[in-house]
């Protein structure tokens, strides 16, 4: 990629990576709002934050995500370090946060542990609509609950969280998976079932077929999705507890007024998954259209090393949520609410003692710092947004009373600067 790109007739030296974005203006305000919504609600749920490192021993996902995923075979951003460590950048939270509830043991504290998380993964995919290399993950896990009831609570606050966004027209698929007793069962007719199909099969379904077929089920080649259409289903090769899981999990989300589908053919991307899986899409976002995805890997945590641990999560998919967000959400943008302009050189230090006072009584106050005229000092308040200017000259100082100036109404007047921050106060609580 060519360091040189030419940007409305600029040249920039240095541009963004493909599939990377820059967040800030308008759009920085959305992601906080959004992001200050999750911590609220996941509170609520008493979830606590976890923040793990965005580079982690590349085996980690690896092992997790599984070997014959698209994740591992071909968008993994993996290099070694300066010790020839292979490490990579997290493709997604969940191994992360499984390997800190383990080197932590955190399984000796009380169950239900539950963790929340914010933050970048990266996959080399070929980039889209709504599929970045760099993108960004609201995620929750909870670990030491069997029952489907967390199942349910888990769509449930994923529910309320989008709801309350104004997220409406949302379609809420589920499905099991089985588990390690009933799985090998469906794997042996699945194997037998493909075996028949080999030849239309893609070459990486080819592959896969020998090592995982239920990978194969995951292919989003057309020829292999029109082979596979009559494919035999795991839910109905689903051992007695499964079954019974699956079948308390969809009462309780019908007591809890969820609409959703079973949609047998949700495998997902990942290995970890046992039993309960579920996706959430939205038919606006096109092609890539999985907002938000997760399920129980009641096995992952023992796999790696720690107890026996049943747990569950889901993460939202951040860039595709402001997609949705973007036309129905307006969050005020934040402005300075007063510029502080002032007439003349001898009155910097005062103007400096004004501007701190505003700022430490937390009033968002911008002024000038090059020297240049009223004129410019008005035009440039007007141009950032402020709501009302103050103006300070050698009279105001000896006077002790400021002129101040309403932007949006024209209203001025002259006040001490007790008064003008009563005066702000009143305003900037109500606009
Ligand atoms: P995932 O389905 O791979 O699951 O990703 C979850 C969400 O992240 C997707 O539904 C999508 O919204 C978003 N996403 C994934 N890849 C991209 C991309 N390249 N560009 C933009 N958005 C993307 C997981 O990552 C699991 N760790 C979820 C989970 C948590 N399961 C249990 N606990």
């Amino acid at each position: 990629m060519s360091l040189i790109k030419k940007e409305k007739g600029k040249k920039v030296k240095y541009s963004l990576l493909r599939g990377m974005q820059d967040i800030f203006s308008e759009q920085i305000y959305l992601w906080q709002y959004i992001e200050e919504h999750a911590r609220k609600i996941f509170d609520n749920y008493n979830f606590q934050e976890i923040r793990t490192p965005i580079v982690e021993n590349a085996e980690l996902f690896l092992r997790s995500i599984g070997e014959d995923t698209d994740i591992v075979e071909k968008e993994m951003y993996i290099f070694q370090d300066k010790k020839g460590r292979k490490v990579a950048l997290r493709p997604e939270g969940t191994a992360s946060v499984v390997r800190a509830y383990i080197q932590h043991s955190l399984f000796n504290n009380p169950a239900p542990q539950k963790f929340y998380y914010i933050g970048p993964m990266f996959r080399y995919e070929r980039p889209q609509k709504g599929r970045f290399r760099q993108f960004h993950q609201i995620g929750a896990e909870v670990f030491g609950v069997n029952s489907p009831s967390i199942d349910a609570e888990l769509i449930y606050m994923l529910k309320l969280f989008l709801e309350k966004l104004n997220i409406n027209n949302l379609i809420y698929e589920i499905n099991s998976l089985g588990c390690k007793n009933c799985r090998p069962k469906y794997r042996e007719v699945l194997f037998s079932f493909l075996a028949d199909k080999i030849s239309q099969l893609c070459s990486d379904c080819k592959r896969r077929f020998e090592k995982n077929p239920l990978r194969v089920l995951d292919c989003k080649v057309t020829s292999c999705k029109e082979s596979l259409k009559n494919t035999p289903l795991i839910v109905d090769f689903l051992c007695q507890d499964c079954k019974k899981h699956f079948i308390s999990l969809q009462k309780e989300l019908d007591e809890m007024n969820i609409s959703y589908t079973i949609n047998p053919q949700i495998v997902r991307g990942l290995d970890y998954y046992t039993r309960t899986v579920f996706e959430v899409t939205a038919t606006m976002l096109g092609a890539q259209n999985a907002v938000a995805a997760g399920g129980r890997y009641d096995d992952l945590v023992e796999s790696f090393g720690g107890p026996s641990t049943p747990a569950i999560g889901f993460a939202i998919g951040m860039e595709r949520l402001i997609e949705i967000c973007s036309k129905s959400l307006v969050i005020k943008t934040k402005k300075p609410f007063v510029y502080v302009a002032y007439i003349g050189s001898s009155v910097e230090r005062e103007v400096k003692k004004v501007v701190i006072f505003l700022r430490n009584n937390g009033i968002p106050t911008e002024t000038a710092y090059e020297k240049i005229s009223l004129k410019s000092q008005l035009r440039k308040a007007d141009r950032v947004g402020a709501n009302i200017v103050i103006i300070i000259g050698e009279d105001e100082i000896k006077k002790s009373v400021y002129r101040w100036k309403n932007m949006k109404d024209g209203l001025q007047g002259e006040a001490s600067l007790n008064e003008l921050l009563e005066l702000i106060r009143r305003r900037y609580d109500t606009e």
